[in-house]
């Protein structure tokens, strides 16, 4: 909760208290220049003993609260019917206000058995955004992806309180290009992963979902960002400030056709799951479930992580809860901008976005401007950010490279997770490598898989460039870690 101090500084207070802890590794910066080095200067190849702070993700690694892990406990363990999936079908129930629940083992698989039942050959799925896992899947099935967010949205900074909205006029073009008949569906992503995390507004989803239903366009819903999505629409529009977290979810429930989560954000546990008030859909998609995922009542999740999600579910109805997030991203946005670091602005959930771009304009954007920044993070401060840029994107069907429109490096802020000294010590950090930034260099792959290969590449730096940042580093901080 963000409370004033007598000096008038606005501090994101934790409304928790922290109970069960991890030791934590902050290696000497010899030591972080050679873990680098073994992981292909890729954060996702380091193991994290030698990560200090684990800003990759919040997927999976948000903290869970005492009463889901008092959940877990009463898991009922059977192939089929248990009871743990009747409890968790209560609650998705009861915050989306749907008829039916088909649960799977995390994100992509919701996404894999949306695409395999509504993606046909030729067609396309239009967005607001594309995530990585999304967008694979519905070529994988034959389709395109086309990209409706606001021109906002792709701008580093702007005022904009909801980049991630549609652009509505385009929505009405594409349709009448396209025809009804070659679209999938028209896919909203709440809190819009690749463009910083940030929200999409309600009124914006009502009148995009206005103009899909009439054009007879079904509607899809990626709610794994749902919870920061819920605090900026309460907090920046207007018509919600007095509305509960419940009444706005359901109100979505409303609107959308299909909607789908990763568990491991959403709801802070590991699993996934798909919402529909449409039976004929329901049945569409219940087959795949058992094929791809495991028996209609356990869709691949482990029966303790169902019971932690029905109630970290719930407990994201409550804005004390949900808020961690965004205050501290906030905070670490604001702090570093004051500091003249190039970041995404307004804040938005997630996690605090540089802007490599700008932060590494002497770096050829072939030679992986997010990439060498996350390698640079690494090294100047223990921290393990993700490449959110050219790197993430697959090449071209010639095998060009598909230059990014933005080149970030996302520093995610998990659920609860972290303390504020350890965010002002990113500020610091970061700070210290936006000073030193002319001796980041470029990188180049030695091994790159020809699927999502930001997961498993691994890349030489052109030059002895990291070696010089940490004994740049060595001469600043002197004897301090
Ligand atoms: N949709 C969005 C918006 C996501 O952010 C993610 C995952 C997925 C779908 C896929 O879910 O991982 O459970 O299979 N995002 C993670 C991240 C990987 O780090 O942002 P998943």
């Amino acid at each position: 909760m963000p409370v004033q101090f007598r000096s008038g500084e606005c501090i994101p207070l934790e409304m928790h208290k922290v109970r069960m802890v991890q030791r934590l590794n902050l290696l000497p910066v010899e030591e972080r220049l050679k873990a680098s080095q073994e992981a292909g200067n890729n954060t996702f190849l380091l193991r994290n003993r030698d990560v200090f702070l684990d800003m990759l993700s919040d997927s999976g690694v948000n903290a869970m609260s005492q009463d889901q892990y008092a959940a877990m406990l009463q898991a009922d363990d059977a192939y089929a019917g248990s009871e743990t999936f009747y409890r968790l079908e209560d609650a998705v129930k009861e915050v989306f206000g749907a008829r039916f629940f088909l649960p799977a083992h995390q994100g992509r698989a919701c996404e894999n058995i949306i695409s395999k039942c509504f993606v046909k050959k030729g067609q396309t799925a239009l967005m607001n955004f594309h995530f990585t896992t999304t967008k694979a899947h519905v070529i994988l099935n034959g389709g395109s992806v086309i990209e409706l967010v606001k021109k906002e949205g792709l701008q580093v900074k702007s005022d904009l309180p909801f980049k991630g909205d549609l652009d509505l006029e385009r929505l009405q073009s594409e349709i009448k290009t396209l025809g009804a008949g070659n679209i999938a569906f028209l896919r909203i992503e709440a809190g819009t992963n690749l463009i910083g995390g940030q929200p999409v507004s309600m009124a914006n989803m009502r009148a995009a979902l206005k103009i899909a239903k009439e054009a007879g366009i079904m509607t899809v819903f990626d709610a794994s960002l749902l919870s920061d999505n819920l605090y900026f629409i309460k907090t920046r529009e207007k018509e919600f400030a007095n509305k509960s977290l419940n009444e706005i979810t359901l109100e979505m429930g409303k609107l959308f056709d299909i909607i789908y989560f990763s568990a491991r954000k959403l709801g802070c546990a590991r699993g996934g799951g798909i919402v529909t008030n449409r039976e004929d859909l329901f049945n569409e998609m219940i087959g795949m479930v058992p094929l791809y995922e495991g028996f209609i009542t356990y869709g691949g999740m482990s029966v303790r992580e169902m019971e932690a999600l029905a109630v970290g579910l719930r407990e994201g109805l409550d804005l004390h809860v949900i808020e961690q997030t965004p205050i501290f991203v906030e905070a670490l946005v604001n702090e570093l901008n004051k500091s003249g670091v190039p970041v995404v602005t307004p804040a938005g959930g997630l996690g605090c976005h540089l802007n490599a771009m700008e932060f590494c304009d002497h770096i050829p954007q072939k030679e992986y401007r997010a990439g060498a920044l996350a390698a640079a993070a690494y090294i100047a401060g223990g921290i393990r950010g993700m490449e959110r840029g050219t790197l993430s994107e697959e090449r071209e069907a010639d095998g060009s490279e598909h230059l990014a429109e933005m080149e970030l490096l996302r520093l995610a802020v998990p659920k609860r997770v972290f303390t504020l000294s350890q965010i002002k010590y990113v500020v610091d950090r970061i700070t210290w490598l936006h000073e030193n930034r002319r001796l980041i260099g470029g990188l180049k792959f030695t091994f790159e898989p020809k699927i999502l290969r930001f997961f498993f590449g691994r890349l030489d730096p052109v030059s002895d460039w990291p070696k010089k940042l940490a004994e740049k580093f060595r001469k600043d901080f002197g004897d301090s870690l």
